[in-house]
């Protein structure tokens, strides 16, 4: 059977934008929760200003409390200071941010394009140096919510750079939801065909209600691995009209459907949205959470 490995990223780019407050430890309970379900890989926080974003402060607290040969952990990092912390956190795995404009970069980093670019490629370098395993994401890779569409061309551009510099994976991500299947079949066909397809990641936001309808054709395209968010939890401080990631609850339950394998219970993983319903005191849920809600009471 096909696998697909779902990265759920929910203790990461949802918490960070989330109005709720949620403390290290609640934090890392979910990760393990996440685990526990059978979700192979989770994002665990970021290292980046607790000026910048606040939610993410206490993030070596988070890496501590967590158990490293339980699943493949990972961190978020935006600059060498982040880095920096990451790894005296213990933390193997580290994802470089790189916005494919301008006006992004500035907006989420404080850096311009060419900079960040070759603060990723040093940071990459580095991680690889040190032992750990350095991933990048390539994010508003469709569309951009200051510059509007984004060429394919600077997308490949990007990524090539990003694996030249040592990266095992590039997560190529629609950071505010605005990309169609059509474009994400043109754009995927061109990475997979300029690329291995197995070290390319998807990251889909859900604003316009096509993240799985995304996800399937980057799938078509033979993407094998995705992020996804606990509950859909999601959206970014610093791009405008990002809503909620694709649901992990939505994309398990579309894979372990069409005959891909992807480790998880998909009942146990209600019980995780349940759990992060109640750390954010907020409703949520993919669009599938009610009728499995209600198939599991039927079962
Ligand atoms: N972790 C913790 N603190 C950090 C840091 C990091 N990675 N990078 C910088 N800082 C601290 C500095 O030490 C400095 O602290 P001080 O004021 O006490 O001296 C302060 O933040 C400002 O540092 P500076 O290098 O001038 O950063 P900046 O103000 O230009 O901000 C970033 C740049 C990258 C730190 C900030 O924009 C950021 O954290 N962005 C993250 C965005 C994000 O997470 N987006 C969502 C995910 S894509
Ligand atoms: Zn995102």
């Amino acid at each position: 059977m096909d696998t697909v490995i779902i990265n759920d990223v929910g203790p990461r780019d949802g918490l960070q934008n989330d109005s709720a407050d949620v403390a290290p430890a609640e934090r890392a309970n979910l990760v393990n929760a996440l685990v526990a379900a059978g979700v192979p890989a989770v994002e665990v926080a970021s290292f980046v200003s607790p000026n910048a974003v606040p939610k993410m402060a206490g993030a070596d607290e988070v890496v501590a409390a967590l158990d490293l040969n339980d699943a493949d952990f990972s961190v978020l990092v935006p600059n060498h200071k982040g880095y920096v912390l990451a790894r005296t956190s213990g933390i193997r795995s580290v994802a470089v941010v790189l916005s494919a404009t301008e006006t992004m970069n500035q907006k989420n980093i404080n850096m311009d394009l060419d900079t960040t670019t070759m603060v990723c490629e040093e940071i990459v370098r580095q991680a690889k140096e040190d032992g750990l395993t350095p991933r990048a994401y390539i994010s508003v890779a469709v569309e951009c919510p200051y510059e509007g569409l984004v060429p394919e061309s600077r997308i490949e551009d990007l990524a090539r750079r990003m694996f030249e510099a040592g990266a095992a994976e590039v997560i190529v991500a629609d950071t505010i939801g605005a990309a169609n299947p059509a474009q994400v079949k043109s754009l995927f066909t061109r990475l997979v065909a300029a690329f291995d397809a197995a070290r390319i990641s998807a990251h889909f936001h859900d604003t316009r209600a096509l993240a799985l309808a995304n996800a399937w054709q980057a799938l078509e395209c033979g993407i094998r691995k995705f992020d996804a968010s606990i509950g859909g939890l999601g959206g970014c401080p610093f791009a405008p009209g990002a809503a909620g990631n694709l649901a992990t609850e939505d994309l398990a339950l579309l894979l372990e459907n069409t005959g891909f394998s992807t480790g998880i219970d998909t009942a146990k993983l209600l019980d995780v949205v349940e759990l992060t319903r109640g750390l954010v005191a907020h409703d949520l849920g993919g669009r599938s959470l009610a009728w499995q809600l209600g198939r599991t009471k039927a079962a």
